[in-house]
C-alpha cells in the first residue's frame, strides 16, 4: 500500500496490492527453507528470482524446481536465459547432477 500524501488518497486504485519481485526474495528463500523441512513433497521455489544466483539460492535451501514471475515483465526471455546459465554453471563447476546442489546448504559455522 502507498499513499499520495498531497491528495491523501491511496496510490493504488484498489487501495492495496500484492508485493512481488526482488523485494520479497529473502522472505521467499526462508519460506522454502522451512517448507522443505516440514513437508515430504517437492517444493518449488518462487519469489524475486532475477539472476542465476537467486535461482541457486532456492535450490541450495532445498527447492527441486523454481519459477520466475515478475521478472518476466522486465525480460520476457528470462526463464530460458536462466536455464542456459544454470546449465553452463553446472558444467563449469563440474556438477553432473543437479541433486548435488538441491538442499546442499551448510548451516554450521
Ligand atoms: C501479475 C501477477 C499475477 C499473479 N497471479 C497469480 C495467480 O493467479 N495465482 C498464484 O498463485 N500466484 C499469482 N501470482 C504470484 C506469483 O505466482 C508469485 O508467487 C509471486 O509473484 C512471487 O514471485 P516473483 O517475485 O517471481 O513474481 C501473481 C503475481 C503477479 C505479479
Amino acid at each position: 500500500m502507498a499513499v499520495d500524501v498531497a491528495a491523501r488518497r491511496p496510490r493504488i486504485k484498489r487501495v492495496f496490492g500484492g508485493l512481488s519481485g526482488p523485494a520479497i526474495k529473502p522472505v521467499a528463500v526462508r519460506m522454502v527453507y522451512e517448507c522443505v523441512r516440514t513437508v515430504k513433497i517437492p517444493v518449488i521455489g518462487i519469489g524475486g528470482i532475477a539472476s542465476l544466483d537467486d535461482l541457486l539460492e532456492f535450490l541450495i535451501v532445498g527447492a527441486t524446481a523454481v519459477q520466475v514471475g515478475t521478472m518476466n515483465f522486465v525480460e520476457p526471455g528470462i526463464a530460458q536465459r536462466l536455464a542456459e546459465e544454470l546449465s553452463a554453471w553446472c558444467e563449469k563447476e563440474r556438477i553432473a547432477d543437479i541433486r548435488e546442489i538441491i538442499g546442499s546448504l551448510k548451516t554450521e559455522r
